[in-house]
């Protein structure tokens, strides 16, 4: 049970780069599954999740090497048709294997992955999709069962723009008989980066980015070779850690396309930032001004970014709020900010934030990865030690946490306890 010391104060300064998307990475990983020929994955991120997925596509039955960055998955013998609890439980995006082994084998279990700190997390869109392109569905002691003689391609509404749905719907309709047209998908970058990677594999899929994806299946997908995109959420809040520490940071390796929202949001509250094709500079010049936000889908502001965006109000003079749309219960860190003095009052699905001057240091417990980031960041400036305890939420997905802090200059260790 490792935990991060921080003695707060110090301003960020210097150049930071930004690693792969894990939540690209995961999607593109499992697609993998979707041939027996050679797939070359690079700028994957060092993370838990990511080798979470590795040991799950293993165990799947794909051989997988891994150097540095860079990820070889290729066939090794039969592909395995279920995942068990103890996989699942590990990572919810496991059940993105449920489209790719559905459209290979016609045949998946995998055990329903179950709520987590932030929302219950069904997956009825998942499974609603997989029905209307052919499938039966059988729930029973904790697993889905599905079960296909063809995927024949269809049209499929979404209720919401799930990300996870979007994803698994168009691993499993690339192979399908026919047309699918999926409306109401998520435009995040992270499926058009998946998107991209079935293309290279053969498959014909119109609209990426878009809210409607049409899909004309093909009967073989081929191996690819593909960079995975840079992490917009690890951008983000390392944008956010220049802010809260009256910083100048500049990140490198970065698509400033994909944090447009956060740019705006950031340049609104005063921080003078510039940006080039690939890089993004944030300097703090003068005290920031209160900024609401309201999280949505993509393009809309990031719910992984909303708990850093409050880290960041809670020190800035005046009154702000926020609104969390996608998710329900996604407020586990304010109990946390208000350890360290914040003064933030949770409204159902709102919080109505009133700046305080500091905050001090205290001990912290993680309660989820996003969560956790913005412990860090109220620890990168709360006066004295903040000590944070469960970290293991936050190597899930950021590469290298303290390495790159200490980089910028904080004041930041980790104890193996
Ligand atoms: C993905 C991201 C996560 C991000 C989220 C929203 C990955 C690995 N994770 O999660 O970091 O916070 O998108 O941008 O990419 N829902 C249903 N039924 C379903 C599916 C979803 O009700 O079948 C609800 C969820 O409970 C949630 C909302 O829809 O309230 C959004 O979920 P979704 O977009 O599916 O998020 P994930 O793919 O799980």
């Amino acid at each position: 049970m490792d935990k991060i010391v921080i003695h707060g104060g110090k301003r960020l300064r210097g150049t930071v780069r930004i690693s792969g998307s894990k939540n690209a990475a995961l999607p593109i990983l499992i697609a993998s599954l979707l041939t027996d020929d050679e797939c070359v994955v690079d700028n994957v991120p060092d993370l838990a999740d990511i080798d979470t997925t590795i040991g799950f596509i293993s165990y799947i039955g794909k051989n997988v090497s891994r150097r540095g960055k860079k990820v070889v998955i290729q066939r090794n013998g039969k592909l395995k048709s279920s995942a068990p609890y103890e996989l699942v439980r590990k990572m919810r995006a496991s059940v993105l294997v449920m489209g790719a082994l559905l459209a290979r084998l016609g045949h998946v279990k995998v055990s329903l992955p179950g709520g987590c700190a932030i929302g219950a997390r069904p997956i009825d869109i998942h499974l609603d999709g997989f029905k209307k392109l052919g499938s039966d569905i059988i729930l029973q002691g904790g697993y889905a069962e599905v079960n296909t003689k063809e995927l024949r391609g269809a049209n499929i509404r979404l209720r919401f723009p799930s990300v996870g749905a979007t994803e698994n719907l168009l691993l499993a309709s690339v192979l399908a008989k026919g047309k699918t047209v999926i409306e109401n998908a998520a435009r995040e970058p992270e499926i058009s980066d998946l998107a991209s990677v079935l293309v290279k594999m053969g498959a014909d899929i119109r609209g990426g980015g878009t809210k409607t994806l049409t899909i004309h299946g093909v009967s073989r997908l081929r191996g690819f070779r593909h960079s995975v995109i840079p992490d917009r959420i690890e951008a983000a809040t390392y944008l956010v850690a220049g802010a809260i520490t009256k910083g100048d940071v500049c990140l490198t390796d970065v698509n400033p396309g994909h944090i447009k929202t956060i740019i705006e949001k950031l340049s609104r509250a005063g921080l003078r930032i510039k940006s080039g094709e690939d890089f993004v500079r944030a300097t703090w010049v003068k005290n920031l001004k209160p900024v609401n936000i309201k999280t949505g889908i993509y393009p809309g502001f990031p719910t992984d970014v909303q708990a850093q965006w409050m880290a960041l109000m809670a020190l800035v003079k005046g009154g702000s709020k926020i609104e969390e749309t996608v998710f329900e219960n996604r407020f586990m860190h304010v109990s946390e900010l208000q350890r360290l003095g914040a003064n933030i009052r949770i409204e159902g699905n709102k919080v109505r934030i009133k700046g305080v001057g500091g905050l001090s240091g205290a001990p912290l417990m993680v309660s989820d990865l996003r969560a956790g980031a913005a412990l860090v960041l109220a620890g990168l400036v709360a006066k004295g030690k903040t000590e944070i305890l469960r970290v293991y939420h936050l190597d899930r997905g950021y590469e290298h946490l303290e390495k790159k802090l200490k980089k910028l200059g904080a004041d930041i260790t980790r104890l193996h306890c």
